[in-house]
């Protein structure tokens, strides 16, 4: 019987996929959330890769989660995005939820910017609203680090007390500052889902000191923060937290109003990427 493929092998395998398809060595990786995928035609000299021609990834199965990786050269720099993402809601064990982004961080990106859709939580948070996730609350019930340490990954015990690094933050709020861009900053609340909150649930993430929930990006942050990449986070607010307005919530909402908030993100992300590469040597 052959040995276990290890987690690190499936990665260099997924990568060596990758390369022979796309000659690009991204310095910027980006994790488009639901209805985010468009921010990616603004890559130029692109290669669209699906992921189920990437060894070890999974097709998607959410409706707004298209499935692609995007390789190309975003505003003069060397890039990678993914269209679509895994959920732990799905049914796929930790492990799977962040091998994209174990993959993208072993293409050689230096730092990676997690985008979703959430959910208002803060009072003063409204649909098409973008928000910088300073930090985050994992209330996923498991963590992407449980098991054995995988040393060549990372160390066993990371730290996280700069788990979206500040520098990201200053230049993004910069950015936006810049270009007339109202945006918040706050605390990511990530839930298990699929189902939205109760309005109880909502009371409760606001005593936490959450500003916005979602169901995505907390793995994913774990899983680059452990390889030492560096992480910035985007929440396109979607709607308004349960138990804020009368209105039933729905995916088609949460996908219409991110559709929104894209053209924006869009804008943002174009002036503030290339101030994010640092180039020691340049
Ligand atoms: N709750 C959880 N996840 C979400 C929401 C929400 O209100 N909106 C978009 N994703």
């Amino acid at each position: 019987m052959s040995p276990k493929t290890t987690i690190y092998e499936k990665i260099r395998q997924a990568v060596e996929a990758i390369g022979s398809r796309s000659k690009v060595t991204p310095e910027i990786g980006v994790i488009l959330g639901s209805g985010l995928g468009e921010v990616a035609q603004a890559c130029e000299n692109s290669v669209t890769i699906p992921y189920t021609d990437i060894p070890h990834f999974h097709g998607t199965s959410v409706e707004g989660h298209s499935g692609f990786m995007v390789l190309g050269t975003f505003k003069g720099v060397p890039s990678v995005f993914l269209q679509g993402r895994f959920h732990y809601y799905e049914g796929y064990p930790m492990e799977d939820v962040v091998f994209p982004t174990r993959t993208v961080c072993g293409l050689g990106v230096q730092t990676l910017v997690l985008t979703n859709a959430a959910g208002g939580v803060n009072t003063r948070y409204r649909p098409a609203d973008l928000m910088i996730i300073e930090d985050h609350l994992n209330l996923m019930g498991d963590n992407p680090l449980k098991g054995p340490n995988l040393a060549q990954l990372g160390p066993r015990f990371p730290d996280l007390s700069e788990a979206y690094s500040k520098t990201c933050i200053e230049i993004i709020q910069d950015t936006a500052k810049s270009l007339d861009i109202a945006v918040h900053q706050g605390v990511y609340a990530g839930l298990l889902g699929p189902t939205y909150e109760t309005p109880a649930e909502v009371r409760m993430l606001r005593t936490l000191g959450a500003d916005a929930v979602g169901m995505s990006t907390v793995p994913e942050a774990i899983a680059a923060n452990h390889l030492g990449v560096r992480v910035a986070g985007i929440s396109c607010i979607t709607n308004v937290a349960a138990g804020l307005s009368s209105q039933k919530l729905t995916h088609q909402e949460v996908i219409d109003n991110s559709r929104l908030a894209a053209s924006k993100l869009t804008r943002l992300l174009e002036a503030a990427i290339p101030r994010m590469v640092h180039r020691p040597n340049a």
